[in-house]
């Protein structure tokens, strides 16, 4: 038989994680993924590797879009995340939580087309203010080229303009499990935890 997709929704479990920069993706990501025995592949980690791999033919690019806010052309993001995802697959892993993706929508039709069927995703919900906050606490340590406030600025424009987009497609197809962030770390997981059990079996 033909296979369409490198994975199919019995292969692997597929949950996409937005939310605008700062939000918490991230941290809440690395605690389920401890608890649940999730893969947690971060798209700006890997992209990030990327950038700092030495022969690099895209590291420019990729460090001028972080930068600038923007969103690296979705070719190379697919391939780093598939590459990622066959190395899990490999060593037995089936759950991914895919963060910070898909950014764009020609990101998520990509993917879902080529790679896998997404089961929902995860949109973490939080006002900006909250969200400058939190990044502006991170970049004391963070060390990242893009935790400033030029930077920041950039990011939220592209979350609104070119991310929503994408929430309000899955929306549509009740594919969107909202989470809201504002309160403590610890509240937002016991949450979170709560509504994918409604979704998936753990
Ligand atoms: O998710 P994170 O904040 O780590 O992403 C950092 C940057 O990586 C984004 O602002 C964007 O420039 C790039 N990125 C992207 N496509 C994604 C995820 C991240 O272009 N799906
Ligand atoms: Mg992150």
């Amino acid at each position: 038989m033909q296979r369409y997709r490198t994975f199919t929704r019995d292969e692997v479990k597929v949950i996409f994680v937005l939310g605008g920069p700062g939000v918490g993706k991230g941290t809440q990501c690395t605690h389920l993924a401890q608890d649940y025995g999730f893969s947690h592949l971060c798209a700006g980690d890997l992209l990030r590797e990327e950038q700092a791999r030495p022969g690099s033919e895209f590291g420019e690019l990729i460090s001028t879009c972080i930068r600038e806010g923007k969103i690296v052309p979705q070719e190379i993001t697919i391939a780093l995340l598939k590459n990622a995802m066959k190395d899990e697959v490999a060593k037995g892993r089936t759950k991914f939580l895919i963060d910070g993706f898909p950014r764009k929508m020609d990101q998520a039709i990509k993917f879902e087309e080529e790679i896998a069927v997404s089961e929902f995703t995860l949109y973490f919900e939080c006002s900006e203010e909250v969200m400058l906050q939190r990044l502006m606490k991170r970049s004391e340590t963070s060390g990242r080229a893009d935790d400033n406030i030029e930077s920041i600025r950039k990011r939220f424009k592209t979350f609104i303009d070119t991310s929503m987009p994408v929430i309000d497609y899955y929306r549509g197809m009740n594919k969107i499990v909202t989470i809201p962030c504002e309160k403590t770390k610890e509240e937002v997981y016991d949450l979170l935890v709560v509504k994918i059990k409604d979704r998936l079996t753990l």
